[in-house]
């Protein structure tokens, strides 16, 4: 297809069909579907028990958030599998008045930072007073990639909302697709 032709006198339309046509399917481009599985739970009672417990501890840990500004409370709570141990810590958004807080899953994180082994984030559960499960955002998703490259293997992410509803992922890839992280910068 001779799309870089000068033609003078501008396109006609045959041409700018072909010319569609070659954009949208060239000849050696390769499609992937790359598709997620969430799994949605009605209630805590369908979770397995440490998961349920996992919420639960995030959702105690809601209570001591300060959210003066926004007056929406997140918790978090990271279980960690180190050494035969189970390793929980808990997070919650702490605003400032110069709106530059901390996110929940981050506070959470900070547990995992103060580790010397930080391979070990197993499960993550994020909770929020809305009745919908809360996802994290974009740069706390980022914060998740990185521990879970570490650990070298998928996280479980639960999203739970005020009622009981929740969302239950396996990876972080799931919620931050074609993702930059460590072994971008051969760091693991
Ligand atoms: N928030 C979190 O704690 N985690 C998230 O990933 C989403 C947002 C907090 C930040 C702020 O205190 C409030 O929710 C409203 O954005
Ligand atoms: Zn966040």
């Amino acid at each position: 297809i001779k799309l870089a032709k000068c033609k003078g006198g501008g396109w006609t339309k045959s041409d700018l069909v072909e010319y569609d046509m070659a954009f949208s399917n060239p000849r050696n481009m390769r499609e992937e579907l790359h598709t997620f599985k969430v799994e949605i739970f009605d209630s805590l009672d369908e979770l397995p028990e440490d998961e349920r417990e996992l919420v639960l501890t995030a959702e105690d840990a809601l209570k001591s958030a300060y959210a003066p500004y926004s007056h929406f409370r997140v918790g978090a709570a990271v279980s960690l599998k180190t050494g035969g141990f189970l390793n929980i810590y808990t997070g919650n958004n702490q605003e400032n008045a110069s709106f530059t807080g901390s996110h929940a899953e981050r506070v959470a994180l900070d547990g995992l930072a103060r580790e010397s082994e930080k391979s070990g984030l197993d499960k993550i559960a994020i909770t929020s007073d809305s009745p919908e499960p809360v996802t994290p955002c974009g740069s706390c998703r980022q914060d998740i990639k990185e521990y879970e490259d570490l650990a070298g293997a998928p996280i479980t992410i639960l999203m739970a909302g005020s009622r009981g509803k929740v969302w239950r992922v396996l990876g972080i890839d799931a919620l931050l697709p074609l993702a930059f992280g460590p072994a971008n910068l051969c760091k693991i």
